[in-house]
């Protein structure tokens, strides 16, 4: 078991016993300030010294990794392997080697047998994340490794006992891929008994200011700048920002704060943060793109400057479509009939097509 300590500088710090060997940095100074936070700690603190799978929960950035870490750190099988193997990044013909090892001469260039990942964490942990790109074949095979506790190697037919705690990860609605037929339903259900979800940044609000202050500590030490603070409207910024990469999001702006910053006080220039949400989903390149020969029009003082944006737009998406009318709309965003309409208007089509 682990213990909670709050810091003198107020983080709260997770202890293990004295008995145990140092755990690193990061792991044992995660920020949990916010009461989303604190609920997250609690229930890492009821899973961790179980044996159970435990399946995290989480947009990216959110901490996955960093919380199947501390829960390895955290468990009686501290002292042995913990492995992180991100399911979406192997080819998807080496998914079954990699994870439950061949025999040799299993397949063209198996030159010698090797153990699979669920071998080499015996008596650790087994980090799958993106378990949702586990190619289907595999699911049945990892389902199999879950009940049964031992892996057949490719190229084999003799079951290996494995003692392994499997921790999965996703960042994408596993319940979605279920009802489209991506994902196992008996996969789901057996992974997600014991689960955590950690909540984005913007619903643990209490989180921005500590962590904040945890990666100036962190990087303001590598980089030899202990004495950079903020400023008032950086610290507005930060809490008015939505965080759509979440933790690594923010750890990232900190960083380069302190890399590209002169002086020891980072001002709302100094953080660089993504545009919000309304401007994303405007898609920003286009509306910065347009902006600056807005511009131009502007200050050129063209009169009807909406009337002929809408014209110019419609005759060239018109155009570029080929004369597909359905196309254009989409194109635009508009209705056919409207856009019909711009189309008669402009003596594109006659106006009794419409
Ligand atoms: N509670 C926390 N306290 C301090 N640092 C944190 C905390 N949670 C995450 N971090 C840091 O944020 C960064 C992102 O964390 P991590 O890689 O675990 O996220 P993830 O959810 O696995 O992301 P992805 O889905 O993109 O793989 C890491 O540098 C990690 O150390
Ligand atoms: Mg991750």
């Amino acid at each position: 078991m682990f213990t909670m300590e709050t810091a003198p500088d107020g983080r709260v710090l997770l202890r293990r016993p004295d008995d145990a060997p140092p755990a690193p940095v990061r792991a044992t100074a995660m920020v949990f300030e916010d009461p989303a936070s604190r609920a997250l700690l609690r229930r890492m603190e009821q899973l961790a010294p179980t044996d159970a799978d435990v399946l995290i929960i989480g947009e990216t950035g959110t901490g996955k990794e960093l919380v199947a870490r501390h829960l390895h750190d955290c468990s009686g099988r501290r002292h042995r392997p913990f492995i992180a193997v991100n399911c979406g990044a192997i080819a998807e013909t080496l998914v079954e080697s990699e994870l439950f090892g061949h025999e040799k001469g299993a397949f063209t260039g198996a030159l010698s047998a090797k153990a699979g990942w669920f071998e080499a964490a015996d008596g650790g942990t087994l980090f799958l994340d993106e378990i949702g790109d586990l190619p289907p074949a595999q699911q049945v095979k990892l389902l199999r490794v879950l009940q049964e506790r031992e892996v057949v190697r490719v190229g084999s037919r003799r079951s290996i006992p494995v003692d392994v705690r499997v921790i999965t990860a996703t960042n994408v609605k596993l319940e979605e891929a279920v009802r489209t037929g991506r994902f196992r339903q008996d996969l789901y259900y057996r992974i997600k008994v014991g689960s955590l979800i950690l909540p984005p940044l913007r619903d643990r609000p209490g989180d921005v200011l500590p962590l904040v202050d945890h990666f100036l500590t962190l990087y303001g030490r590598r980089l030899g700048r202990r004495a950079v603070r903020l400023a008032p409207d950086a610290v507005q910024a930060l809490l008015d920002h939505d965080w759509p990469g979440n933790i690594r999001e923010l750890e990232n702006v900190v960083h380069t704060a302190l890399v590209t910053a002169a002086g020891d006080m980072l001002t709302r220039a100094d953080v660089q943060l993504s545009l919000p949400v309304d401007a994303r989903t405007e898609q920003p390149c286009v509306a910065a793109a347009l902006r600056g020969s807005f511009n131009a029009l502007f200050e050129a003082d063209v009169p009807d400057l909406f009337g002929r944006v809408t014209d110019a737009l419609v005759r060239s998406a018109y155009e570029y479509c080929g004369g597909n009318q359905v196309q254009a709309a989409k194109m635009l965003g508009i209705s056919r009939n409207v856009l019909r309409g711009h189309l008669a208007r402009l003596g594109m089509i006659p106006a009794r097509n419409r």
